[in-house]
């Protein structure tokens, strides 16, 4: 048996993100511009080559895996690998199988999600408002978001909305999404905008919005309930009272959750990301290229997950954002 994963601070890794394409149907402000150069595809990990990078990590006690991009479900024949990963669910090796999307290709995959093991799935939604949604998406339109998140929960995924918090844009619609998202019994949870990408040339700045302040003014209209429950990362969840509902804070540019942070970030390239706000990463494609065991891969990841650091070191109080990565969300998969 494998020993498990565990980084210079004693956090076993038991949770992968896996970002299967840099491509995406949407252009979403905050994630792309608008003429995105995209990798190409020959330096993509094959189906086959994702397979043997997750069945690796499983094999060193990973024991959640969560898909995302750009956007999974765009990338061409995505359901031959989601389905190659159930052996590892049916093995009991592999706990939970998930993926981020943003809703777009539900209505067509919801089935054989559902069918190859997946049973909840994280959908961003920033906006019930078609202009709004078209704006800040750039190429997507929201009815078919909708129809996406319909089938979803007729298949029995559970849905969770993720929604990006944005100053003078959906802060008018805090208790809109809330109430929507009740209504259908799907928790929700805002993310703070992160600097990523282009933050120079978008007022990526102007539209932080603080979730201290979010969560403030949820509080005047509702009686918030602090959940214990921490999943490794760095969201905090309270529980509505009047709902149910559970309500998710992920406020990357704090540090309070770096201490128990459990996961590492596999690109569509191959590359290791230990940290999602440090530069450091680990190439793990050629180790996985240059023998058909997997001994060197493995070798690789042990070292890779032995320089995982403390933390990060973004940080909005200075006027520039230091910190600031000059990668984009859809290389390193949110
Ligand atoms: N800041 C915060 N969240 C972002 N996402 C993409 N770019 C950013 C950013 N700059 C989010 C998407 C989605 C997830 C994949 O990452 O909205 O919820
Ligand atoms: Fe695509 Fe998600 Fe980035 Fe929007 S945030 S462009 S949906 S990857």
């Amino acid at each position: 048996m494998n020993a498990p994963l565990i980084d210079p601070f004693q956090r076993a890794i038991s949770y992968l993100r896996v970002s299967v394409t840099d491509r995406c149907d949407f252009r979403c402000v905050y994630c792309m511009s608008e003429n995105m150069t995209f990798l190409p595809k020959k330096d993509l990990l094959t189906l086959e080559e994702l397979d043997r990078m997750c069945s690796t990590f499983i094999g060193l006690g990973v024991e959640k895996l969560r898909i995302t991009g750009g956007e999974p479900l765009v990338r061409r024949d995505i359901m031959t690998f989601f389905r190659a990963m159930t052996r590892h669910l049916d093995s009991g090796a592999l706990k939970e199988l998930t993926l981020t999307t943003n809703g777009s290709q539900l209505e067509r995959f919801a089935a054989d999600l559902h069918a190859a093991g997946v049973r909840r799935v994280n959908v961003s939604l920033d906006t019930l408002d078609e202009g709004k949604f078209a704006e800040v998406t750039r190429w997507g339109r929201l009815p078919q978001v909708l129809r996406g998140i319909d089938a979803a929960q007729k298949a029995g995924l559970r849905v969770k909305i993720n929604a990006v918090a944005l100053k003078g844009f959906n802060d008018s619609e805090l208790f809109e999404l809330t109430e929507w998202c009740a209504a259908r019994d799907m928790d929700l949870t805002w993310i703070e905008v992160m600097p990523m990408g282009d933050l120079g040339n978008e007022d990526r700045l102007d539209q932080y919005w603080s979730l201290k302040d979010l969560r403030a003014r949820l509080a005047e209209r509702y009686t918030l309930v602090d959940l214990a429950e921490r999943t490794g990362g760095p969201a905090r969840y309270v529980r509505i009272e009047e709902t149910g509902q559970k309500i998710g804070f992920i406020t990357p540019l704090t540090h309070n959750f770096c201490e128990s942070c459990n996961r590492v970030r596999l690109t569509c390239t191959g590359e290791l990301y230990m940290c999602l706000g440090q530069e450091d990463m680990a190439d793990l494609r050629a180790p996985l290229r240059a023998s058909p065991q997997d001994e060197l891969l493995e070798d690789a990841i042990r070292r890779a997950i032995g320089r995982k650091p403390k933390g990060h070191d973004f940080d909005y109080s200075r006027q520039r954002a230091d910190g600031q990565m000059s990668r984009h969300m859809s290389h390193t998969g949110g």
